[in-house]
């Protein structure tokens, strides 16, 4: 029987873009062309063979064959989201529709909105989400919408919890992260909940974490507690050397 695809983290169109690029660089050293060119040729294709290396690595720990690592990040966002399953929900950034289908699962009684961008670079799509909830028998509760989480079509305060994994650091139509994260927090009402899990440690994208939290606690949010991914699940190291930035912000509004 079918299963339901949540897809990989790390796009087959990157390895294959970055493989593509180590061959053509390559195939001209097969030929008789001035030994200099050639073993500069060399150079950066080993140069590139090694991220390459480490991708495909990343790709085996996020592959369906090694369920594990994926469904860890998962089950720690829904884990930390203190809900009790009565009213909406709001994924932002679905991807396949791993995170709204599994809290439309554990909370039968929820209705789950998830909605995404769906650009180019993955392998995702409204379709694949659909898919994904019909084998998961939750085509009642779940429903997808294309928008962006930079401008959420919802009113302030629609949903009863939010939740978000890995999407922010991808976001390139705004800027400002922070104005972004704050977009996430006018749809869910006052006393409700959320989990939303990115590289927040990342300084560059975000800034430092604990000016995040108390910015985020400025706009009236109450309870705002925040961990590393990479300290609460286990994981080989050459892992949490990619996802060290990773941290959750989870509580209530
Ligand atoms: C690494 S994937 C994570 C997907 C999913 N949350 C998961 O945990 O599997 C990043 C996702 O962010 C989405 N994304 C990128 N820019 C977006 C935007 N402006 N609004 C909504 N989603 C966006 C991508 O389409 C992609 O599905």
């Amino acid at each position: 029987m079918d299963s339901a695809n949540y897809g990989n983290w790390v796009p087959l169109n990157l390895l294959y873009a970055t493989l593509g690029i180590i061959l053509i660089l390559l195939i001209p050293s097969l030929f008789p062309i001035f030994l200099v060119i050639r073993i500069i040729l060399w150079i950066i294709s080993g140069l590139l063979l090694l991220p390459f290396l480490y991708l495909m690595y990343l790709f085996y720990q996020f592959s369906v064959h090694n369920k594990k690592l994926q469904y860890k990040v998962w089950n720690l966002v829904i884990q930390k989201l203190s809900w009790n399953g009565q009213g909406k929900a709001l994924d932002i950034g679905t991807g396949a529709g791993a995170l709204a289908i599994e809290l439309a699962k554990k909370f039968p009684e929820s209705f789950v909105m998830g909605i995404d961008y769906w650009g180019k670079l993955w392998n995702y799509s409204k379709l694949k989400c659909e898919k994904n909830a019909k084998l998961e028998g939750v085509t009642n509760q779940v429903v997808f919408q294309k928008a962006s989480a930079s401008n959420l079509p919802f009113k302030d305060g629609e949903f009863d919890a939010i939740v978000s994994n890995f999407v922010y650091h991808e976001v390139r139509d705004i800027k400002d992260k922070k104005k972004l994260i704050n977009e996430s927090f006018r749809v869910l009402k006052k006393g409700g909940v959320f989990s939303l899990q990115d590289t927040l440690k990342n300084e560059k994208k975000f800034g430092v974490v604990e000016e995040l939290i108390r910015d985020i606690k400025e706009w009236g949010i109450e309870e705002v507690n925040f961990i590393e991914t990479a300290h609460e699940i286990s994981m080989p190291n050459l892992l949490k050397f990619e996802l060290k930035t990773m941290g959750l912000l989870y509580g209530i509004k």
